[in-house]
This record gives C-alpha cells, structure tokens and sequence, in this order.
C-alpha cells in the first residue's frame, strides 16, 4: 500500500466537510482589517467568530506597541532555543507579570497554546501516574493524555460523580504503581461555553490526593474580577496547580503560559519539550503580549462591554424563542433541529441571505439532528451587529420549523 494513496482530503475528521466546502465552509477567507463587519467573498459579514473577547487586536495602543516591537527587533530577535542563545530580560518580566496576574509563583511562556499544554502534560507524567481528563477537552489535552505512557482515564463532561469513581480507581492503582494523580479540566469549554466546575473539583481534593490541570484558554481575560480567569471565578484558584493559557484569544496574539509553583516552572523550563527544543517567543510578541496584559488589567470596562454584549446577544435570542444556552463564558451557542442538508442550508441561508458569518457545528461533533451555531460575542460588537444577528436568526428558525431548508439549494455558485 502506498501512504499517499490514503491521503486525500475526502479522509479524516473533516473529510466529509472539506469534500464538500473547501474554501467556504472550511478554510473560509475573511478579509482584514480585524473587525465585527469583514469582507467574505467580496460581501460585507457580520462576523460573529474570532475570539478577540476584549477588543483587542485593533486597540490602538496594541497596534501601535506591536509596530514599534517589529520595527526595532523584526519577528528574528532573539534566534536559538531559550536554553541555548534566545532567553531574554523581557521573557522573565513578562512571566512574573502573568504569574502575578493570575495569583501564581512563577510562569513560563510558549510559542503557542497547542504544544504548550501537550508538552506540559507530558513533562509533568511519568509512566507509573495516571491521568483522568474531562471527555470533551481540546484535541491539544487529548493529544498530550495520548503521550502518557502510564493509565489514562476520562470522565463524562463535568460529571463530577463520575470524576470521583474514576478517582477512586485511579487511587487502586496508583497505590500498585507508586505514581501519582493528575486531573485535566478547561475553565471553559469552546464549544458549549460552559465552565469546567473547577470549584467541585477543587472540593474532591478533601478526600483524594490528585493535582489539577486547567487549560484556561477562553477564560483569561474573561472570567473573574479581574480577569484572571476560571479560578477566580470559582473562587478554587490556589486549587489549580498548573494554570495554563493562551494568548490566542483574549490577547489577541500568539503564544502561551504555564504558572504554578516556582519548582514546578523551573522544571519545566528543562523539561517542556516543545519549548526546549524550538525557537524562542520573539521579542515583538514578547512585548506585544506585555502591552496587552497592561491594557488588559488597566481597562475592565472592555470586559464590561464584552459581557454586557454577551447578554444582550443571549437574552435578545431568547426572547425570539431560540434555543440558546450558556451564560458561563461569552460564547453563545444556539441549538437548532434538522438533518445535516438542512443544517448546510440554514448556514449558507445565514451566511448568504443575512450576511452574518458563524460557526455552525455538526455531527459528530453534536448529535444527528442537532445544529449548533456558535457566536463568540466581544466589546466590539455593536448594537446594529447584535439587533441584525437577532432577526436573522429568527428568521432562519422560522423557515427551519416550516420545512424551508429540506430541499433547497442555497450553495453559491462556485463553491
Ligand atoms: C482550549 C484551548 N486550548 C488550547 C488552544 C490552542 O491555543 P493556540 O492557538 O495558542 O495554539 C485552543 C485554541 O484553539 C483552545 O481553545
């Protein structure tokens, strides 16, 4: 058999999506500037799926940081690995910053989220240890659980119940291997925008000996009083042992932190391998990520703006009669009925009809006949943004019920 021959892009999880949207449905091209209104296909969209919480990406103090980092340093500065030529003044300030920020000793950065958290979890595993993760975590956790060489177990998404018989479990036979426990959570979850119950987790902690994993990525700069995310929210975050997030969402940049105690960073500071053995964060998003957490803690009112956006947008849907969860987290998903031709047609009828560009999840992702749109509100949506949004969505649901999209084509032409 030849590899290649299996390598065709109607395979894999996104086979059947790709086969049939590439270019539309996937790797869809929205056209810059960063903003709420985007140009797609050569028509202006409501844009309701970048995860630019804050506001962020365009606030001109960022732009104009990011502008100055590049001018003075290029993306090049430094070159090397961290622990060969590429550490830097600015990448310790930086990490004390966010230490302090999120209530931790120490931190340390990562290029990117993804292999942050895969390589975190496997320095911090050793093969008699036994991990439990929640079902419905990120493919990067999933990725670094597939890394352990030890036990690895889920548990039903936040079913704290069942968390506590796979503890029980996990205690047998950490007992026979002399390792230890490590439970993984989100502090929240992207598709549904609930929160992992982090705070019951933290509670189990009375009756079982176990270390928590929270992969914070959409509630950095989000959740909390100050932003801090999931732990303080909950109210558990000395709870948290390893605190990780990125800066992908709310900081609208590249790149990723660990914070934990002072020990444990150092350790992984020799021991994550995908900071070890890769170049350095460059300097401009080094600084760029400063600038950002600097506006981030000096201006709650974006946060403000964003929730006040979120509840509008949830309670407006509401209102129309939609199904529309969450309220845990900025995301907004929006439950609707129909079989996968008819959730093609509702999207493109969304996209096409009322110019409003989303995320729309399908099975398996979701059951069969469930199709789940899913808006990231930010600060920066406007009233228009969300009164448009409301009476498209209304609409849409509308000709659902009535039968409208079980045999209409709606792909545009050349798609
Ligand atoms: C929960 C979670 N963890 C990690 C990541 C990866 O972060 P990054 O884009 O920095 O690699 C994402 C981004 O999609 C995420 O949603």
């Amino acid at each position: 058999m030849d590899i290649l021959d299996n390598l065709h892009v109607s395979k894999g999880a996104f086979g059947d999506v790709a086969a049939i949207g590439h270019g539309y449905i996937t790797f869809p091209k929205l056209k810059g500037p960063l903003s709420t209104r985007m140009m797609f296909n050569g028509k202006e969209k409501i844009v309701w799926s970048i995860n630019d919480y804050l506001g962020l990406a365009t606030h001109p103090e960022v732009v104009k940081a990011d502008a100055e980092a590049g001018q003075k340093y290029s993306m090049a500065f430094p070159m090397g690995s961290r622990i060969m030529s590429g550490h830097q003044d600015e990448h310790e300030q930086l990490e004390q910053q966010l230490a302090d920020f999120v209530g931790k000793e120490s931190a340390i950065l990562f290029n990117f989220g993804y292999p942050g958290v895969f390589s975190s979890i496997d320095a911090i595993l050793g093969r008699r240890d036994v991990v439990i993760y929640d079902e419905e975590c990120h493919a990067c956790i999933i990725d670094g659980v597939r890394l352990h060489l030890g036990k690895r177990m889920a548990f039903k998404h936040n079913d704290i119940d069942h968390l506590e018989k796979q503890l029980q479990k996990a205690e047998k036979i950490a007992a026979e291997t002399g390792g230890g426990i490590l439970v993984i959570s989100e502090g929240v979850f992207s598709m549904r925008g609930d929160q992992g119950r982090l705070k019951e987790i933290v509670d189990l902690k009375s009756k079982y000996s176990f270390r928590l994993f929270v992969d914070d990525a959409h509630g950095f700069g989000v959740l909390g009083k100050t932003g801090a995310g999931c732990g303080e929210e909950q109210g558990c975050q000395d709870g948290i042992d390893f605190y990780f997030a990125t800066f992908a969402k709310s900081m609208a940049s590249i790149g990723a932190f660990l914070a934990a105690k002072d020990h444990v960073v150092k350790f992984l500071y020799y021991n994550a391998r995908s900071q070890v053995f890769a170049k350095s964060l460059p300097m401009v998003l080094t600084l760029g990520a400063m600038k950002r957490l600097e506006i981030l803690k000096k201006h709650p009112e974006l946060k403000d703006k964003m929730w006040e956006n979120a509840k509008k947008l949830r309670d407006g849907l509401a209102a129309r009669g939609l199904s529309v969860a969450g309220g845990e987290s900025p995301i907004t998903p929006i439950y609707l009925h129909g079989s996968l031709e008819e959730a093609k047609n509702v999207l493109l009828d969304i996209r096409e009809t009322h110019n409003i560009f989303c995320s729309g999840v399908i099975y398996p992702v979701v059951p069969k006949d469930v199709i789940l749109f899913r808006l990231v509100p930010t600060a920066r949506h406007t009233e228009a943004d969300i009164n448009e949004t409301l009476d498209a969505f209304e609409q849409v649901s509308n000709k659902l019920k009535a039968g409208y999209y079980k045999s209409v084509n709606l792909m545009p032409q050349g798609v």
